[in-house]
């Protein structure tokens, strides 16, 4: 059976980007496959977190995942500062990787913008522990969002090159970028993609957000004028409405091609109305289930520990091995 494995950061609140594009398929593929998900709060503080609201954040992710259908007694789920082989593998990946490989990294540039010089070099080295982490597992399939198919080609370059250096030990990492809304667009500019860290909050919708709270950001979504094309070439500059139409099949488990069949020639105005009723239907009970699941932390904390537990038994004799490959001392 293949491992799977795969993160994300707790951050802010999970939106529908991190649900369609990633949390949805994993919950998928536990059905065939071994699958560890974590809470990836070292990457968290690459950029600037709160330490009051940290673990908040990651209680609170982890039971979104949880209600989203992550199976935390039959996988695995637990954060990843818990299970220090990532941090062991993540120092021998930053000395592999190359400076030049990690310069090219867009989401970098993205985020660094004109500040450069005064982002923290974690967030240079991110992607290193993003390969780290998946490595750790000798995991081969990783459910990511679109945005993180270049860390992936990075994760496999370091292996390759980990594997060149110090003999082979690392598998090729397989990336799973799947369905038609692997990349869930900012609702206020089609040309963006849904982000935590967007400034205007009505650009995305929440895990959280109850029923009028998603008709209210739907309702104000940008749009252009024309009605709905009646097939995808149609969709051809009109980002907004591709991110819509995109939604709307990920949620009804179809793609563009079959949405546009249904409501090809409809308005805006009752084509919203009908994604509304499937938002709600959809994220509602995810939202409930979150807040029951958050009202017994001491629960939810001892699922964490024993995924902890778990997926450190899988982890250091991985990470044991490859220190050895590397030369260090093992007493
Ligand atoms: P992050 O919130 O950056 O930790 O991302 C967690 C997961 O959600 C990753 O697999 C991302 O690729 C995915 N993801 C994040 N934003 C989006 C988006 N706007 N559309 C689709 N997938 C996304
Ligand atoms: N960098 C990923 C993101 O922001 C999260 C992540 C961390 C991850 N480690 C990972 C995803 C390992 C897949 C595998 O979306």
């Amino acid at each position: 059976m293949q491992r799977i494995f795969s993160g994300i950061q707790p951050s802010g609140i999970p939106h529908l980007g991190n649900y369609l594009g990633a949390v949805r398929n994993w919950a998928a593929l536990q059905r065939d496959h071994e699958c560890i998900y974590c809470v990836v709060d070292l990457h968290a503080i690459t950029t600037w977190q709160d330490p009051r609201l940290l673990a908040k954040q990651t209680r609170e992710l982890a039971a979104s995942l949880i209600a989203c259908g992550i199976d935390p007694l039959a996988h695995i789920l637990f954060n990843q500062s818990a299970v220090h082989a990532h941090v062991r593998l993540a120092w021998i990946c930053n000395c592999v990787a190359r400076m030049g490989w990690l310069n090219r990294m867009t989401q970098f540039k993205d985020k660094a913008g004109k500040d450069r010089e005064n982002v923290s070099t974690g967030l240079f080295v991110y992607p290193n522990l993003m390969a780290a982490d998946i490595l750790t597992y000798h995991a081969t399939r990783v459910p990511v969002g679109d945005d993180q198919r270049q860390h992936l080609e990075l994760a496999n370059d370091i292996a390759q090159k980990f594997n060149h250096d110090y003999g082979n030990f690392f598998p090729a990492i397989e990336p799973l970028i799947m369905g038609p809304a692997a990349r869930v667009m900012s609702l206020r500019d089609g040309t963006k993609k849904m982000s935590k860290s967007d400034a205007s909050e009505q650009s995305s919708i929440n895990l959280t957000d109850d029923a009028d709270t998603i008709a209210l950001k739907i309702r104000r979504a940008k749009t252009d004028p024309q009605p709905l094309p009646g097939d995808v070439a149609g969709l051809e500059g009109r980002p907004e409405a591709r991110n819509l139409v995109g939604i709307f099949a990920a949620l009804t488990d179809t793609d563009h091609a079959a949405v546009l069949r249904d409501h090809g020639g409809q308005g805006f105005g009752a084509f919203k109305e009908a994604l509304t009723a499937l938002l709600v239907e959809k994220l509602t009970p995810i939202a409930s289930e979150t807040r029951r699941l958050l009202d017994d932390p001491a629960t939810l904390d001892t699922l964490l520990r024993q995924g902890a537990h778990r997926a450190a038994a899988i982890a250091e004799p991985i990470v044991s091995e490859a220190e050895r490959m590397v030369g260090f001392l093992k007493l």
